[in-house]
């Protein structure tokens, strides 16, 4: 078992993303967002104006784009050929193409070994990492110390993103984005490859009736158990 990794996987809009940045703070690890990489692949994609559904031109795109992580969950960023992308891959084109790309074999294939190099380093940090997606547990780190599957109603979810969403100052409605977190969700459960599932030994945590504070507790408790 990989003492130090903790792998935080669920659907979006559970606060994963804010409780692994705070949980990360917390333990003095580093962080990383595959999301992230998903989405900034997703923009090259859409930058290049290629058709998420082309798959050919995806796999293309996805190996020439230059992707780089900051890993500081205080500060996390994201490069692409060199430049901040941050606000640009939270915005709506991204989010309703980024499934398409996620689910090309070969584009989860190159993320997923930039992830395995991300992580080896994390190995000799005394801190270790904290590493947030839908596939961490059961493909990309099956050896790691905690498994966490972050759940919460789709109620809940749709509501978080659109309060997310309108605090950094995107256009939002809860119609619309609870369409989306569930269009999104099927795509991500239903894929062939590494679709959204809990991992046989993760510890499912639902967060329905928790805030960010209630869900850090819970989740310091069980690094302190068994992380
Ligand atoms: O977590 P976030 O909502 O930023 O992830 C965006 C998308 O990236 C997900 O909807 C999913 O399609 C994809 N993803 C993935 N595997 C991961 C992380 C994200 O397929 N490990």
């Amino acid at each position: 078992r990989l003492r130090g990794v903790v792998a935080l996987d669920g659907p979006s809009g559970t606060g994963k993303s804010t409780v692994s940045k705070k949980l990360a703070a917390a333990l003095g690890a580093t962080y990383l967002d595959t999301g992230a990489m998903y989405r900034a692949v997703t923009l090259a994609v859409l930058r290049a104006g290629v058709d998420p559904a082309d798959t050919a031109e995806v796999v293309r795109v996805a190996r020439a784009a230059e992707l780089s992580m900051g890993t500081d969950p205080l500060a996390p960023t994201v490069l692409l050929e060199g430049a901040e992308v941050e606000a640009e891959i939270r915005g709506p084109e991204v989010t309703s193409a980024v499934s398409a790309v996620s689910a090309v074999p070969e584009v989860r294939e190159l993320l997923v070994a930039l992830q395995r190099e991300l992580i080896a380093q994390a190995r000799t940090d005394p801190g270790g990492m904290v590493v947030e997606g839908r596939d961490i547990g059961t493909v990309v780190v099956p050896d790691a110390g905690l498994k966490v599957y972050l759940t919460a109603s789709a109620d809940a979810r749709a509501a978080r993103r659109t309060a997310q969403d309108v605090s950094d100052g995107r256009v939002s409605d809860l119609r619309s984005t609870h369409a989306d977190v569930q269009r999104r969700d099927a795509l991500d459960s239903g894929r062939t490859v590494a679709p959204l599932r809990q991992a046989d030994d993760a510890v499912e945590l639902d967060s329905t009736e928790l805030d960010i504070a209630g869900v850090l507790e819970q989740l310091t408790k069980l690094v302190e158990s068994r992380g």
